[in-house]
């Protein structure tokens, strides 16, 4: 046993035990057939494991009452939590970033987690020959890293951080999932024509109350659905359960670096320590990590996606009931290498999808092009850090936004904002005609407004006499004014800007409605990428998430067509367009519903409620009681019967 331990690390010999059940596997594996002196350690390493395999087996039965179990095909891991296991616990995403490197990450893009007893933890994996893992080695690391965290923890105040959870009277206080729960009507008639799930992303932290600086973009992503079939309706909520969710549920509190963490000197420590460790001990990607808690999309090829702008998108789906089921990030078959934004673009008529990523604090851009669930292209631009949320389409064009806001590392240091509106850098747009075909860096035009100023969120954008006309709340520069995560920016405005391709110029205006502050701007999800009539917005009171209306815009009119104001204490979200039997995006395209769920605030609950597009009438077509409060969120998406129908027979 010596001798095998001087080839190998304790650790090897714990993970050799792993293996041992196909040993012989790897005598056949390639590696070995090639160089069979590399055999060697692992002969030795796997003595060493059947020598230690008796102790081993009887410290997890005793300390778990679950007996190690080993399965034909598969090699499953028992693994019990005690300080001596924790490194144990904490093995699989490190087995699976080895496994990426052998280009066998499929067989275990979900690894096999169970409890029992609250204390045992199987996890099926595939570990290939020659990996072996130093879990000695990876718990001293583990210590060191964390207590360097808790260290930095002492110089920032969680309490502050977290004084977000009292805004709106608890509108985003975290709660629990759930499935198929009834909904009752409260007022109106729920149309029994119609048919869909209703879907909401939100932040929703899962370790509360936080032991860390949380900001209120911070939680990790949960997605609530509202199935309506037959007059009926159901609510269910789940965790997309991402890997960053299945390490800290294994740990049982936060690990991974925080938005809220990051301000200070401290902030910066934390900064460092985690590209430099606490990713890479996890055996994750920075790409990994992500909470997927921004965006819930669905893609022309029918897949489910919730995103986040520093990650893969995250696929889920419906169960039959409306429940969402995590399923793994996706790498577009391995084609996609690099995050992307929360707002990619559909285009359900040719079945392209446009999407642009950044790394964050000044490092690339790129832009790329999905076709038949594969990346296609992908081009990096030159384009300076910034706060880079949404692109728009056209029938012919693809547009990239660059506005007005910076990246400030000194504004970090300080705790303030981590961007900053800079009213020298003006607004430009970077128009890309789709009938160029290859996306190239030259391929790209840049457009430059004569002022500074930001979109976060575009509306709609359809061209007219050869020009490209956008419309999106814009901000100007407010000196003082910050936002969560916005410095010295105004409120969201809605302005109509003219591109004008030819002139290589820009022209913002007003128009009339100019004066409300919106925001969660949206047209219905089948006309992206050609002409619609109609758009809606909500619209803002006093806070950036305060949402007391919504507005109804009529691109051709060029106006402010309506606006419905809530109750006071009523707060609404992102207004999504249902369509009703007969709607098309080229006919009728207001027919239909909004829909959203609304936080009554003084009454502490919650309902979903369905407006007519149409008339936008302020007494509800029908308004649903909650059984339980549905925290405020991010953006939705209104998945319509055949979606829902075509989502389902999708491969896992
Ligand atoms: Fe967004």
């Amino acid at each position: 046993m010596t001798v095998a331990l001087g080839f190998v690390s304790p650790m090897h010999v714990s993970a050799v035990r792993y293996t041992s059940p196909h040993a012989a596997d790897f005598h056949s594996t390639a590696p070995f057939k090639k160089h069979p002196w590399a055999s060697w350690p692992l002969a030795l390493s796997c003595v060493a494991f059947w020598m230690r395999h008796g102790c081993r087996k009887r410290e997890a039965k005793r300390m778990s009452g679950v007996k190690r179990r080993f399965t034909a095909g598969e090699r499953q891991v028992s693994l019990a939590p005690s300080k001596k296991t924790l490194q144990t616990v904490d093995v699989w995403p490190k087995c699976r970033r080895q496994l990426h490197r052998y280009g066998h990450a499929q067989s275990v893009a979900n690894p096999i987690m169970e409890h029992s007893n609250g204390f045992q933890q199987i996890v099926s994996l595939t570990l290939p020959a020659g990996k072996l893992l130093d879990d000695t080695w990876f718990g001293m690391r583990f210590g060191m890293l964390d207590a360097a965290f808790q260290l930095l923890d002492c110089f920032q105040d969680v309490e502050k951080s977290v004084l977000w959870a009292n805004d709106l009277n608890g509108a985003f206080l975290p709660v629990r999932p759930t499935c198929k729960l009834p909904l009752s009507v409260r007022s109106g008639t729920l149309p029994t024509d119609l048919s869909g799930v209703f879907l909401r992303v939100g932040p929703n932290p899962a370790h509360w109350p936080p032991k860390k600086c949380t900001h209120i973009f911070d939680g990790d992503g949960m997605v609530h659905s509202v199935r309506i079939d037959g007059g009926q309706a159901t609510y269910s909520c789940a965790f997309m359960e991402t890997e960053r969710w299945k390490v800290e549920q294994q740990l049982g509190s936060e690990w991974f670096v925080r938005l809220g963490e990051i301000h200070g000197w401290s902030g910066l420590a934390k900064i460092l320590f985690n590209s430099l460790s606490s990713n890479k001990l996890t055996g994750l990607m920075t790409y990994e990590t992500s909470t997927a808690n921004t965006a819930v999309a669905f893609t022309p090829d029918g897949r489910l996606w919730a995103l986040n702008e520093s990650g893969f998108p995250f696929r889920f789906q419906l169960d039959r009931s409306g429940c969402p089921n995590s399923l793994g990030f996706d790498t577009l078959k391995g084609s996609l290498k690099d995050s992307m934004s929360a707002h990619p673009k559909f285009d359900q008529r040719t079945g392209e999808t446009f999407f642009h990523g950044f790394t964050p604090g000044g490092g690339t851009f790129y832009v790329g092009r999905i076709f038949d669930g594969e990346v296609t292209d992908r081009v990096e631009l030159a384009v300076p850090d910034g706060f880079h949320h949404d692109i728009f389409i056209t029938e012919n064009y693809v547009v990239i936004v660059d506005g007005s806001m910076t990246f400030e590392p000194q504004s970090v240091v300080e705790g303030g904002p981590l961007w900053n509106f800079t009213s020298q850098r003006k607004l430009r747009f970077g128009v890309w005609p789709r009938s160029a075909g290859k996306m190239t860096a030259e391929s790209f035009t840049w457009i430059e407004a004569d002022e500074a100023a930001e979109i976060v969120h575009t509306l709609h954008a359809y061209e007219e006499d050869g020009k490209i006309i956008l419309w999106a709340p814009l901000a100007r520069e407010l000196k003082g004014a910050t936002s969560f995560v916005l410095g010295d920016i105004g409120p969201c405005r809605m302005h109509r800007v003219i591109i004008d391709i030819a002139k290589t110029s820009v022209q913002i205006q007003e128009v009339p409605g100019s004066d409300l502050h919106t925001e969660f701007p949206r047209i219905r999800d089948d006309g992206v990428g050609r002409r619609v009539r109609y758009g809606y917005s909500a619209v803002q009171g006093d806070g950036e998430f305060d949402f007391v209306g919504i507005a109804k815009w009529d691109f051709e009119a060029c106006r402010l067509e309506a606006v419905i104001h809530f109750p006071t204490g009523v707060i609404g979200g992102e207004p999504i367009f249902i369509p009703s039997a007969k709607s098309t995006a080229t006919d009728h395209d207001d027919h239909g519903y909004i829909g959203m769920f609304l936080w009554h605030s003084e009454l502490g609950t919650s309902t979903f409620v369905l407006y007519d597009a149409r008339t936008m009438s302020p007494q509800p077509v029908a308004e649903l009681e909650m059984p339980r409060r549905v925290p405020m969120g991010f953006h939705a998406r209104w998945i319509t019967e055949d979606e829902f129908n075509l989502q389902a027979t999708m491969d896992r």
